[in-house]
Protein backbone atom coordinates (compact mmCIF):
# COMPACT_ATOMS: atom_id res chain seq x y z
CA UNK A 1 0.00 0.00 0.00
CA UNK A 2 1.16 3.48 -0.61
CA UNK A 3 -0.93 5.00 1.73
CA UNK A 4 -0.87 5.25 5.12
CA UNK A 5 1.87 6.52 7.87
CA UNK A 6 5.47 6.91 6.97
CA UNK A 7 8.10 7.69 8.91
CA UNK A 8 11.36 8.57 7.39
CA UNK A 9 14.34 7.47 9.34
CA UNK A 10 18.01 9.40 8.63
CA UNK A 11 20.28 7.68 10.30
CA UNK A 12 23.77 10.05 10.74
CA UNK A 13 21.64 13.15 11.04
CA UNK A 14 24.01 15.07 12.55
CA UNK A 15 26.71 14.50 9.17
CA UNK A 16 27.53 16.30 6.30
CA UNK A 17 25.00 14.58 3.78
CA UNK A 18 22.19 15.10 5.86
CA UNK A 19 22.87 17.91 6.49
CA UNK A 20 23.51 19.08 3.12
CA UNK A 21 21.31 16.73 0.70
CA UNK A 22 19.00 14.61 3.01
CA UNK A 23 17.18 17.14 5.03
CA UNK A 24 16.74 20.33 2.39
CA UNK A 25 15.54 16.66 0.10
CA UNK A 26 13.12 16.04 2.67
CA UNK A 27 11.96 19.70 3.35
CA UNK A 28 11.89 20.25 -0.50
CA UNK A 29 9.30 17.37 -1.26
CA UNK A 30 7.12 18.76 1.38
CA UNK A 31 7.09 22.09 0.31
CA UNK A 32 5.69 20.89 -2.92
CA UNK A 33 2.91 19.07 -0.68
CA UNK A 34 4.38 15.59 -1.02
CA UNK A 35 5.28 15.04 2.78
CA UNK A 36 1.91 16.07 4.41
CA UNK A 37 2.15 16.80 8.10
CA UNK A 38 -0.07 14.22 9.82
CA UNK A 39 1.20 11.80 7.30
CA UNK A 40 4.49 11.43 7.59
CA UNK A 41 7.25 11.26 10.46
CA UNK A 42 10.81 12.20 10.31
CA UNK A 43 13.49 10.48 12.77
CA UNK A 44 16.78 11.54 12.58
CA UNK A 45 19.34 9.59 14.71
CA UNK A 46 22.93 9.26 15.38
CA UNK A 47 25.91 9.58 18.19
CA UNK A 48 26.11 12.66 19.15
CA UNK A 49 23.56 14.24 22.63
CA UNK A 50 21.23 16.34 21.01
CA UNK A 51 17.74 17.49 21.47
CA UNK A 52 14.99 17.70 18.86
CA UNK A 53 15.23 21.42 18.58
CA UNK A 54 19.10 20.92 18.64
CA UNK A 55 18.87 18.87 15.30
CA UNK A 56 15.97 21.58 13.87
CA UNK A 57 18.45 24.50 14.67
CA UNK A 58 21.30 22.30 12.67
CA UNK A 59 19.13 21.93 9.98
CA UNK A 60 17.29 25.35 9.54
CA UNK A 61 20.85 26.72 8.64
CA UNK A 62 20.71 24.49 5.15
CA UNK A 63 16.99 25.37 4.15
CA UNK A 64 15.73 28.51 2.24
CA UNK A 65 12.21 29.01 3.04
CA UNK A 66 9.71 30.87 4.82
CA UNK A 67 10.33 30.99 8.50
CA UNK A 68 6.20 29.41 8.95
CA UNK A 69 6.76 26.72 6.32
CA UNK A 70 10.55 25.80 8.08
CA UNK A 71 8.77 25.41 11.61
CA UNK A 72 5.95 23.47 10.33
CA UNK A 73 8.83 21.44 8.51
CA UNK A 74 11.15 21.07 11.91
CA UNK A 75 8.09 20.27 14.08
CA UNK A 76 7.70 16.72 12.10
CA UNK A 77 11.88 15.89 13.03
CA UNK A 78 12.24 14.00 16.16
CA UNK A 79 15.92 12.95 17.54
CA UNK A 80 16.67 9.57 18.85
CA UNK A 81 20.38 9.20 20.22
CA UNK A 82 22.30 5.69 19.99
CA UNK A 83 25.47 4.12 18.71
CA UNK A 84 25.50 2.47 15.65
CA UNK A 85 26.20 -1.32 16.86
CA UNK A 86 24.56 -2.27 19.82
CA UNK A 87 20.39 -2.36 20.43
CA UNK A 88 19.60 0.42 22.92
CA UNK A 89 19.36 2.84 20.79
CA UNK A 90 17.68 0.86 17.73
CA UNK A 91 14.95 -0.46 20.54
CA UNK A 92 14.40 3.33 21.66
CA UNK A 93 14.05 4.15 18.33
CA UNK A 94 11.74 1.60 17.48
CA UNK A 95 9.77 2.91 20.61
CA UNK A 96 9.84 6.17 18.97
CA UNK A 97 8.55 4.79 15.59
CA UNK A 98 5.80 2.54 17.09
CA UNK A 99 4.39 5.94 19.37
CA UNK A 100 3.87 7.99 15.77
CA UNK A 101 2.04 4.66 14.11
CA UNK A 102 0.17 4.00 17.06
CA UNK A 103 -1.10 8.05 17.04
CA UNK A 104 -1.65 7.72 13.27
CA UNK A 105 -3.89 4.60 13.76
CA UNK A 106 -3.97 4.22 9.27
CA UNK A 107 -2.84 0.55 9.86
CA UNK A 108 -0.49 0.88 7.36
CA UNK A 109 3.23 1.43 8.32
CA UNK A 110 5.70 2.47 5.95
CA UNK A 111 9.61 2.74 7.03
CA UNK A 112 12.22 4.27 5.38
CA UNK A 113 15.70 4.33 6.66
CA UNK A 114 18.13 6.66 5.30
CA UNK A 115 21.87 5.72 5.53
CA UNK A 116 23.77 8.97 5.88
CA UNK A 117 26.80 6.98 7.00
CA UNK A 118 30.18 5.44 6.08
CA UNK A 119 29.95 2.14 4.54
CA UNK A 120 31.98 0.56 7.16
CA UNK A 121 28.76 0.83 9.80
CA UNK A 122 26.47 -0.31 7.17
CA UNK A 123 26.55 -4.06 8.04
CA UNK A 124 25.75 -3.30 11.63
CA UNK A 125 23.50 -0.42 11.19
CA UNK A 126 21.32 -3.02 8.51
CA UNK A 127 21.11 -5.88 11.13
CA UNK A 128 20.07 -3.51 13.94
CA UNK A 129 17.18 -2.48 12.02
CA UNK A 130 16.62 -5.86 10.54
CA UNK A 131 16.56 -7.03 14.43
CA UNK A 132 14.85 -4.30 15.88
CA UNK A 133 13.42 -1.56 13.71
CA UNK A 134 11.12 -4.03 11.02
CA UNK A 135 7.51 -2.87 9.72
CA UNK A 136 5.66 -4.26 12.79
CA UNK A 137 4.59 -7.52 12.66
CA UNK A 138 0.06 -7.69 13.62
CA UNK A 139 1.32 -10.47 15.53
CA UNK A 140 3.58 -9.35 17.38
CA UNK A 141 7.04 -10.98 16.71
CA UNK A 142 8.86 -10.97 13.39
CA UNK A 143 10.91 -13.46 12.93
CA UNK A 144 13.39 -13.52 10.10
CA UNK A 145 11.72 -15.45 7.18
CA UNK A 146 9.57 -17.22 8.83
CA UNK A 147 6.45 -14.81 9.54
CA UNK A 148 5.61 -13.10 7.03
CA UNK A 149 2.04 -11.78 8.34
CA UNK A 150 3.41 -7.89 8.93
CA UNK A 151 0.95 -5.03 9.16
CA UNK A 152 0.25 -3.89 5.67
CA UNK A 153 3.52 -1.42 4.89
CA UNK A 154 6.69 -2.06 4.08
CA UNK A 155 10.93 -1.06 5.28
CA UNK A 156 12.85 0.20 2.75
CA UNK A 157 16.52 1.09 3.36
CA UNK A 158 18.37 3.72 1.02
CA UNK A 159 22.67 2.87 1.06
CA UNK A 160 25.32 5.11 -0.33
CA UNK A 161 27.88 5.05 -2.42
CA UNK A 162 30.50 3.69 -1.85
CA UNK A 163 30.17 -0.03 -2.14
CA UNK A 164 32.68 -1.34 -1.37
CA UNK A 165 36.63 -0.54 -2.49
CA UNK A 166 36.79 -3.55 -5.53
CA UNK A 167 35.26 -6.44 -6.91
CA UNK A 168 35.46 -8.44 -3.52
CA UNK A 169 34.64 -6.14 -0.88
CA UNK A 170 31.77 -4.93 -3.07
CA UNK A 171 30.03 -8.49 -3.33
CA UNK A 172 30.50 -9.33 0.68
CA UNK A 173 28.99 -5.90 1.38
CA UNK A 174 26.19 -7.14 -1.03
CA UNK A 175 26.30 -10.52 0.39
CA UNK A 176 25.92 -9.37 4.05
CA UNK A 177 22.68 -6.98 2.92
CA UNK A 178 21.79 -9.24 1.23
CA UNK A 179 21.29 -11.70 4.52
CA UNK A 180 19.43 -9.40 5.96
CA UNK A 181 16.75 -7.74 3.29
CA UNK A 182 15.25 -8.43 0.17
CA UNK A 183 16.62 -6.74 -3.25
CA UNK A 184 13.49 -4.81 -3.48
CA UNK A 185 13.85 -3.46 -0.35
CA UNK A 186 17.44 -2.12 -0.61
CA UNK A 187 17.68 1.14 -2.52
CA UNK A 188 21.45 2.09 -3.77
CA UNK A 189 21.95 5.51 -4.78
CA UNK A 190 23.88 6.81 -7.18
CA UNK A 191 22.66 10.56 -7.12
CA UNK A 192 23.78 11.04 -10.80
CA UNK A 193 20.60 9.18 -11.90
CA UNK A 194 18.23 11.57 -10.05
CA UNK A 195 19.33 14.40 -12.63
CA UNK A 196 17.28 15.84 -14.99
CA UNK A 197 19.23 15.33 -17.64
CA UNK A 198 20.55 12.05 -17.00
CA UNK A 199 16.99 11.00 -16.94
CA UNK A 200 15.93 12.40 -20.22
CA UNK A 201 19.35 10.11 -22.03
CA UNK A 202 16.69 7.48 -22.76
CA UNK A 203 13.90 9.44 -24.27
CA UNK A 204 16.26 11.31 -26.16
CA UNK A 205 17.47 8.07 -27.33
CA UNK A 206 14.42 6.12 -27.76
CA UNK A 207 11.47 8.13 -28.18
CA UNK A 208 13.39 10.40 -31.90
CA UNK A 209 13.98 8.73 -34.53
CA UNK A 210 16.11 10.97 -35.76
CA UNK A 211 18.99 9.35 -33.56
CA UNK A 212 17.92 5.54 -33.93
CA UNK A 213 19.65 5.09 -37.24
CA UNK A 214 22.57 7.43 -36.03
CA UNK A 215 23.26 5.80 -32.87
CA UNK A 216 26.02 3.28 -33.63
CA UNK A 217 29.70 2.67 -34.62
CA UNK A 218 29.03 3.35 -38.52
CA UNK A 219 28.15 6.89 -37.39
CA UNK A 220 29.88 8.32 -34.20
CA UNK A 221 33.48 8.09 -33.92
CA UNK A 222 34.13 8.28 -29.88
CA UNK A 223 32.23 9.67 -26.83
CA UNK A 224 32.92 11.44 -24.14
CA UNK A 225 31.52 11.95 -20.70
CA UNK A 226 33.49 14.30 -18.97
CA UNK A 227 33.46 15.75 -15.30
CA UNK A 228 35.17 18.64 -14.18
CA UNK A 229 34.98 20.38 -10.63
CA UNK A 230 36.92 23.84 -9.97
CA UNK A 231 37.19 22.86 -6.31
CA UNK A 232 39.77 20.40 -4.58
CA UNK A 233 38.74 17.94 -2.13
CA UNK A 234 38.35 20.55 0.80
CA UNK A 235 38.17 19.00 4.06
CA UNK A 236 37.69 15.62 2.96
CA UNK A 237 40.75 14.65 1.99
CA UNK A 238 41.26 11.83 4.34
CA UNK A 239 38.08 10.43 3.56
CA UNK A 240 38.95 11.16 -0.80
CA UNK A 241 42.22 9.88 -0.20
CA UNK A 242 41.31 6.11 0.41
CA UNK A 243 39.01 5.76 -2.46
CA UNK A 244 40.35 8.79 -5.57
CA UNK A 245 38.74 9.91 -8.15
CA UNK A 246 38.15 6.36 -10.09
CA UNK A 247 36.06 5.50 -7.37
CA UNK A 248 34.87 8.37 -6.10
CA UNK A 249 33.08 9.58 -9.20
CA UNK A 250 33.58 7.42 -12.45
CA UNK A 251 33.12 3.49 -11.23
CA UNK A 252 29.62 4.90 -10.66
CA UNK A 253 28.24 8.07 -11.86
CA UNK A 254 30.11 8.37 -15.31
CA UNK A 255 29.88 4.82 -15.52
CA UNK A 256 25.59 5.10 -14.80
CA UNK A 257 25.73 7.92 -17.72
CA UNK A 258 27.55 5.52 -20.07
CA UNK A 259 24.71 2.59 -19.27
CA UNK A 260 22.26 4.77 -20.43
CA UNK A 261 24.37 5.95 -23.30
CA UNK A 262 25.23 3.25 -24.85
CA UNK A 263 22.71 -0.01 -23.91
CA UNK A 264 20.40 -1.16 -26.24
CA UNK A 265 16.34 0.02 -25.72
CA UNK A 266 15.04 -2.22 -23.37
CA UNK A 267 11.59 -3.88 -23.72
CA UNK A 268 9.69 -1.77 -21.85
CA UNK A 269 10.19 1.21 -19.33
CA UNK A 270 9.70 -1.36 -16.19
CA UNK A 271 12.71 -0.95 -14.44
CA UNK A 272 14.12 -4.51 -14.10
CA UNK A 273 13.69 -4.04 -17.87
CA UNK A 274 16.18 -1.06 -18.07
CA UNK A 275 18.56 -2.45 -15.70
CA UNK A 276 18.43 -5.66 -17.40
CA UNK A 277 19.87 -3.98 -20.44
CA UNK A 278 22.56 -1.46 -18.10
CA UNK A 279 23.58 -5.10 -16.82
CA UNK A 280 24.32 -6.13 -20.44
CA UNK A 281 26.17 -3.36 -21.88
CA UNK A 282 28.03 -3.29 -18.35
CA UNK A 283 28.90 -6.71 -18.80
CA UNK A 284 30.14 -6.21 -22.75
CA UNK A 285 32.65 -4.14 -21.77
CA UNK A 286 36.24 -5.53 -21.30
CA UNK A 287 38.55 -4.69 -17.98
CA UNK A 288 40.49 -1.48 -18.97
CA UNK A 289 43.79 -1.36 -20.43
CA UNK A 290 46.68 0.23 -18.30
CA UNK A 291 47.58 2.03 -21.69
CA UNK A 292 44.38 3.79 -22.03
CA UNK A 293 44.27 5.27 -18.66
CA UNK A 294 46.02 8.47 -17.75
CA UNK A 295 45.94 9.86 -13.68
CA UNK A 296 46.83 12.87 -12.45
CA UNK A 297 47.09 14.59 -9.26
CA UNK A 298 46.82 18.53 -8.51
CA UNK A 299 49.44 20.38 -6.90
CA UNK A 300 48.34 21.44 -3.42
CA UNK A 301 46.49 18.25 -2.77
CA UNK A 302 49.17 16.65 -0.55
CA UNK A 303 48.88 19.78 1.53
CA UNK A 304 46.24 19.04 3.32
CA UNK A 305 46.82 17.26 6.71
CA UNK A 306 45.16 14.21 6.64
CA UNK A 307 46.90 12.93 3.10
CA UNK A 308 49.91 11.24 3.46
CA UNK A 309 53.01 12.48 1.85
CA UNK A 310 53.50 10.23 -0.34
CA UNK A 311 50.19 9.18 -1.79
CA UNK A 312 49.38 8.69 -5.06
CA UNK A 313 45.49 8.90 -4.89
CA UNK A 314 44.62 10.46 -7.91
CA UNK A 315 42.11 12.93 -8.44
CA UNK A 316 41.58 12.99 -11.73
CA UNK A 317 41.50 10.25 -14.01
CA UNK A 318 40.64 9.56 -17.75
CA UNK A 319 40.15 5.87 -19.05
CA UNK A 320 39.11 4.47 -21.83
CA UNK A 321 36.11 2.25 -21.97
CA UNK A 322 35.97 -0.26 -25.17
CA UNK A 323 32.70 -2.30 -25.82
CA UNK A 324 32.63 -5.47 -27.82
CA UNK A 325 29.17 -5.75 -29.12
CA UNK A 326 27.57 -5.10 -32.91
CA UNK A 327 26.53 -1.80 -32.07
CA UNK A 328 29.79 -0.38 -30.83
CA UNK A 329 32.94 -2.22 -31.82
CA UNK A 330 35.91 -0.03 -32.01
CA UNK A 331 34.08 3.06 -30.50
CA UNK A 332 35.77 4.27 -27.62
CA UNK A 333 34.21 5.69 -24.80
CA UNK A 334 36.12 8.66 -22.75
CA UNK A 335 35.26 8.12 -18.81
CA UNK A 336 37.22 11.93 -17.49
CA UNK A 337 36.71 13.40 -14.03
CA UNK A 338 38.97 15.88 -12.43
CA UNK A 339 38.95 18.16 -9.31
CA UNK A 340 40.31 21.39 -8.70
CA UNK A 341 40.35 21.85 -12.70
CA UNK A 342 39.62 25.34 -14.66
CA UNK A 343 35.42 24.85 -14.25
CA UNK A 344 32.59 22.94 -13.38
CA UNK A 345 31.07 20.79 -15.90
CA UNK A 346 29.50 17.46 -16.26
CA UNK A 347 28.64 16.52 -20.34
CA UNK A 348 28.10 13.96 -22.60
CA UNK A 349 29.86 14.25 -25.77
CA UNK A 350 29.13 12.48 -29.00
CA UNK A 351 31.28 13.02 -31.56
CA UNK A 352 30.35 11.57 -35.16
CA UNK A 353 32.78 10.93 -37.65
CA UNK A 354 33.92 12.80 -40.96
CA UNK A 355 31.48 13.45 -43.80
CA UNK A 356 32.49 11.59 -46.42
CA UNK A 357 33.76 13.09 -49.69
CA UNK A 358 33.82 16.70 -48.34
CA UNK A 359 32.97 18.86 -51.17
CA UNK A 360 33.34 21.86 -49.41
CA UNK A 361 36.48 21.29 -47.80
CA UNK A 362 35.31 22.10 -43.91
CA UNK A 363 36.72 19.52 -42.12
CA UNK A 364 39.18 21.92 -40.31
CA UNK A 365 35.66 23.27 -38.85
CA UNK A 366 35.05 20.23 -36.84
CA UNK A 367 32.73 17.32 -36.67
CA UNK A 368 29.16 17.11 -35.83
CA UNK A 369 28.90 16.66 -31.95
CA UNK A 370 25.62 15.91 -30.00
CA UNK A 371 26.28 17.27 -26.61
CA UNK A 372 24.09 17.17 -23.41
CA UNK A 373 25.28 19.83 -20.29
CA UNK A 374 24.07 17.93 -17.41
CA UNK A 375 25.31 20.63 -15.37
CA UNK A 376 25.47 23.22 -14.84
CA UNK A 377 23.01 25.41 -16.91
CA UNK A 378 21.29 21.80 -18.43
CA UNK A 379 21.62 22.13 -22.61
CA UNK A 380 21.20 19.83 -25.57
CA UNK A 381 23.26 21.34 -28.37
CA UNK A 382 24.44 19.95 -31.14
CA UNK A 383 27.35 21.46 -33.69
CA UNK A 384 26.43 21.48 -36.98
CA UNK A 385 28.22 23.13 -40.19
CA UNK A 386 26.92 26.28 -41.75
CA UNK A 387 27.03 28.51 -44.56
CA UNK A 388 28.83 31.61 -43.20
CA UNK A 389 25.95 34.52 -43.41
CA UNK A 390 27.34 36.64 -46.22
CA UNK A 391 27.86 37.24 -49.80
CA UNK A 392 30.66 34.28 -49.83
CA UNK A 393 30.70 30.52 -50.38
CA UNK A 394 32.55 29.88 -46.93
CA UNK A 395 31.56 27.17 -44.09
CA UNK A 396 31.42 28.08 -40.09
CA UNK A 397 30.01 25.75 -37.65
CA UNK A 398 26.99 26.53 -35.38
CA UNK A 399 24.65 25.57 -32.75
CA UNK A 400 21.36 23.94 -32.50
CA UNK A 401 20.83 25.00 -29.14
CA UNK A 402 18.35 23.96 -26.41
CA UNK A 403 19.51 25.25 -23.01
CA UNK A 404 16.67 24.67 -20.54
CA UNK A 405 17.40 28.27 -18.94
CA UNK A 406 15.50 29.92 -22.04
CA UNK A 407 12.89 26.89 -23.05
CA UNK A 408 12.15 26.08 -19.48
CA UNK A 409 11.84 29.41 -17.52
CA UNK A 410 9.15 28.97 -15.07
CA UNK A 411 10.36 25.24 -14.53
CA UNK A 412 11.91 24.50 -11.60
CA UNK A 413 14.07 21.11 -12.10
CA UNK A 414 13.80 18.88 -9.38
CA UNK A 415 17.05 18.27 -7.10
CA UNK A 416 18.04 14.94 -7.46
CA UNK A 417 17.98 13.46 -3.71
CA UNK A 418 14.07 14.99 -4.30
CA UNK A 419 13.34 12.73 -7.03
CA UNK A 420 15.28 9.73 -5.71
CA UNK A 421 13.31 9.77 -2.38
CA UNK A 422 9.94 9.98 -3.97
CA UNK A 423 11.02 7.37 -5.75
CA UNK A 424 11.75 5.30 -2.93
CA UNK A 425 8.70 5.98 -1.14
CA UNK A 426 7.06 5.19 -4.33
CA UNK A 427 8.86 1.69 -4.50
CA UNK A 428 10.16 2.51 -8.38
CA UNK A 429 13.65 1.23 -7.83
CA UNK A 430 14.53 2.23 -12.14
CA UNK A 431 16.95 4.67 -11.17
CA UNK A 432 18.29 2.86 -7.97
CA UNK A 433 21.42 0.67 -8.90
CA UNK A 434 20.75 -3.36 -8.72
CA UNK A 435 23.10 -5.58 -7.16
CA UNK A 436 23.99 -7.45 -10.09
CA UNK A 437 24.82 -4.02 -11.83
CA UNK A 438 27.47 -2.96 -9.00
CA UNK A 439 29.01 -6.20 -9.32
CA UNK A 440 29.50 -5.71 -13.46
CA UNK A 441 30.63 -2.48 -12.53
CA UNK A 442 33.18 -3.32 -9.93
CA UNK A 443 34.40 -6.07 -13.05
CA UNK A 444 35.53 -3.34 -15.42
CA UNK A 445 37.30 -1.60 -12.69
CA UNK A 446 39.01 -3.79 -10.60
CA UNK A 447 42.29 -4.75 -12.02
CA UNK A 448 43.11 -1.20 -12.84
CA UNK A 449 42.60 -0.33 -9.46
CA UNK A 450 44.85 -3.05 -7.67
CA UNK A 451 47.35 -1.63 -10.62
CA UNK A 452 46.97 2.09 -8.94
CA UNK A 453 46.65 0.76 -5.48
CA UNK A 454 49.91 -1.45 -6.04
CA UNK A 455 51.68 1.62 -7.53
CA UNK A 456 52.01 0.54 -10.85
CA UNK A 457 50.67 3.55 -12.29
CA UNK A 458 51.52 6.98 -11.28
CA UNK A 459 49.52 10.01 -11.17
CA UNK A 460 51.13 12.45 -12.77
CA UNK A 461 51.09 16.30 -11.26
CA UNK A 462 48.69 19.11 -12.76
CA UNK A 463 48.02 22.53 -11.70
CA UNK A 464 44.73 23.75 -9.78
CA UNK A 465 42.52 25.62 -12.01
CA UNK A 466 44.13 23.88 -15.32
CA UNK A 467 42.25 21.52 -17.74
CA UNK A 468 44.66 18.57 -16.08
CA UNK A 469 47.24 16.92 -17.57
CA UNK A 470 48.17 17.65 -21.22
CA UNK A 471 48.63 13.49 -21.26
CA UNK A 472 44.66 13.06 -21.00
CA UNK A 473 44.35 15.80 -24.20
CA UNK A 474 46.96 13.24 -26.02
CA UNK A 475 45.08 10.42 -24.88
CA UNK A 476 41.90 11.39 -26.31
CA UNK A 477 43.29 12.87 -29.56
CA UNK A 478 45.13 9.33 -29.66
CA UNK A 479 41.82 7.48 -30.08
CA UNK A 480 40.67 9.29 -32.00
CA UNK A 481 38.63 12.40 -30.74
CA UNK A 482 39.13 15.75 -32.90
CA UNK A 483 39.47 19.15 -30.90
CA UNK A 484 36.34 20.77 -32.86
CA UNK A 485 36.80 24.95 -32.69
CA UNK A 486 35.76 26.52 -29.33
CA UNK A 487 36.20 23.84 -26.84
C1 LIG B 1 29.88 12.86 -4.93
C2 LIG B 1 31.37 12.80 -4.77
O1 LIG B 1 29.37 11.58 -5.10
O2 LIG B 1 29.56 13.65 -6.05
C3 LIG B 1 31.96 14.19 -4.65
O3 LIG B 1 31.71 12.03 -3.63
C4 LIG B 1 31.49 15.08 -5.77
O4 LIG B 1 33.38 14.14 -4.63
C5 LIG B 1 29.98 14.99 -5.95
O5 LIG B 1 31.87 16.41 -5.46
C6 LIG B 1 29.54 15.72 -7.21
O6 LIG B 1 28.14 15.76 -7.28
P1 LIG B 1 27.43 16.91 -8.13
O7 LIG B 1 26.00 16.53 -8.08
O8 LIG B 1 27.76 18.20 -7.46
O9 LIG B 1 28.01 16.83 -9.50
Amino acid sequence: SEQGCLSIIVLGASGDLAKKKTFPALYHLFDQGFLQSGEVHIFGYARSNLSDDGLRERIRGYLKGAPEDLSEFLQLIKYVSGSYDNGEGFEKLNKEISKYEESNQSGSYRRLFYLALPPSVYPSVCRMIRTYCMNPCKYGIDIIGLFAASHPGWTRVIVEKPFGKDLDSAEELSAQLGELFEEHQLYRIDHYLGKELVQNLLVLRFANRLFLPLWNRDNIDNIQIVFREDFGTEGRGGYFDQYGIIRDIIQNHLLQVFCLVAMEKPVSLKPEHIRDEKVKVLQSVNPIKCEEVVLGQYDGYKDDPTVPDDSNTPTFASVVLRVHNERWEGVPFILKAGKALNSRKAEVRVQFKDVPGDIFKCKKQGRNEFVIRLQPSEAMYMKLTVKKPGLEMATEQSELDLSYGMRYQNVKIPEAYERLILDTIRGDQQHFVRRDELKAAWQIFTPLLHDIDAGKLKAVPYQPGSRGPKEADELSSKVGYVQTHGY
